[in-house]
C-alpha cells in the first residue's frame, strides 16, 4: 500500500469522494477527527460504507481506525464495523506491542461473531503516539500475525511531551520526531511488516509533501499516510519504483543470476554485493515484478 487516505467515518460527503481518490487504502476514522457525540454515527456509516464496497471489484484496501485501548470506546468501534468485515483495523496511541496482541485477541472474537475468517482482519499501529511506545518499539516484533504495518505520529506525541514544534523553520522534522520516525523504520522491518511514514498536515503545500515522500521512499518506507486526496497521487508516485529503478533493479538481479554463487559482481564501474541483490529484489517486488521476470 502506498498510500493511505484518512476519511472522518461521520462524513459522507468525504466518504464518497475517497473511493474515486485513487488511494491504495482508505482509512475511516472513528478517532480524533470524529467528535465524541457522533461516534455511534460514524460506526453505522462506516459500516455500512464498508458493507457496499466490499464487494466491488477494483476497490481500495478498506480500513477502520478505532479509538485507544486505553479508552471506553474501541471496543463498541469494534462491535459497531466487524460485521461489515473491514481488510483492517488502525490502532491509535499503543503503549507497546501488547495492545496489538490485545487488539488481536479482541479481533478472534469479533471475527468469530462476524463469521469471518479468523485471522482475517489485519492491524496497523500507529507507534510513537504516546511517549512510553518510544521506549516500547521493539515490543511490536512478534506481537501479532495481524501485524501488517507500522506507522508513527508526531501530532499527539508532541502535545504529550510538551513540544512547541515538531519542525525546525525549513520544515525538516525536529530531533525528538526525527527520531520516532526514523525508529518506526528500524521496528517495521525488523518485525517484517509494512514501514508507513506519517501525514503531512500543510495539505495545500504539495512540493514540500513530494519532497517528503521522495525522503521517505529513500530511506525504505514504502507508503505514507494521507489527509486529503490531493495527496494521494503525490504519494502514490513517490512509493511505485522508476522504469530506471526497475531496469537497474533487473540488471543486477540478472548479473547475479548469471554468476550463481557469486558474492559480488562489477556493473558499469560499480561493485554490488548481497545487499545491492536484497535491495534490487524489492524494488522488483514492489513494482509487482517477481524478480528474475
Ligand atoms: N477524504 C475524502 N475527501 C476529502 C478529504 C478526505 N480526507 N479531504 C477533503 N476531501 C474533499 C472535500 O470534501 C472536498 O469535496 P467537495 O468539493 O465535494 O466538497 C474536496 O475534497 C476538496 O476539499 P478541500 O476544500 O480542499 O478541503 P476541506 O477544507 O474540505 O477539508 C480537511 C480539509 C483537512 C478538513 C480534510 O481534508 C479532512 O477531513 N482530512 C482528513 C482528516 C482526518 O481524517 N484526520 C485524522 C487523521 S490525522
Ligand atoms: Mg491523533
Amino acid at each position: 500500500m502506498r498510500s493511505l487516505l484518512f476519511v472522518p467515518g461521520d462524513s459522507d460527503r468525504k466518504i464518497a469522494k475517497a473511493m474515486s481518490s485513487g488511494a491504495d487504502a482508505l482509512i475511516l476514522d472513528l478517532e480524533d477527527s470524529v467528535a465524541l457525540d457522533r461516534k455511534e454515527e460514524a460506526r453505522a456509516m462506516t459500516r455500512d460504507f464498508i458493507a457496499s464496497a466490499k464487494g466491488q471489484e477494483k476497490r481500495p484496501r478498506l480500513y477502520v481506525r478505532i479509538n485507544a485501548l486505553a479508552t471506553d470506546l474501541w471496543s463498541a468501534d469494534l462491535e459497531g464495523v466487524m460485521p461489515a468485515g473491514p481488510d483492517g483495523i488502525i490502532l491509535p496511541k499503543p503503549r507497546s506491542g501488547e495492545d496489538v496482541h490485545r487488539l488481536s485477541l479482541a479481533l478472534d472474537h469479533a471475527e468469530e461473531r462476524a463469521g469471518l475468517k479468523q485471522g482475517s482482519t489485519r492491524i496497523v499501529a500507529i507507534a510513537t503516539e504516546v511517549p512510553i511506545c518510544v521506549l516500547n518499539m521493539a515490543s511490536f516484533v512478534g506481537s501479532s500475525g495481524r501485524l501488517e504495518g507500522l506507522t508513527w505520529g508526531a501530532e499527539d506525541l508532541s502535545a504529550e511531551v510538551g513540544s512547541t514544534a515538531t519542525r525546525e523553520p525549513n520544515g525538516s522534522l525536529t530531533s525528538p520526531y526525527r527520531l520516532a520516525r526514523d525508529l518506526c523504520l528500524f521496528t517495521a522491518v525488523s518485525a517484517g511488516v509494512q514501514p508507513i511514514d506519517t501525514v503531512f498536515i500543510d495539505f495545500r503545500d504539495l512540493d514540500g509533501l513530494r519532497a517528503e515522500a521522495a525522503a521517505a521512499a529513500r530511506d525504505g518506507f514504502t507508503g505514507k499516510l494521507a489527509i486529503h486526496p490531493d495527496q494521494v497521487p503525490i504519494i502514490n508516485a513517490a512509493f511505485t519504483p522508476s522504469q530506471r529503478e526497475i531496469d537497474h533493479a533487473r540488471d543486477i538481479v540478472a548479473m547475479f543470476a548469471a554468476s550463481p554463487g557469486a558474492g559480488v559482481i562489477s556493473l558499469n564501474g560499480r561493485m554490488y554485493d548481497r545487499p545491492h541483490l536484497t535491495r534490487a529484489e524489492r524494488v522488483l517486488a514492489r513494482a509487482g515484478l517477481a524478480s528474475g521476470e
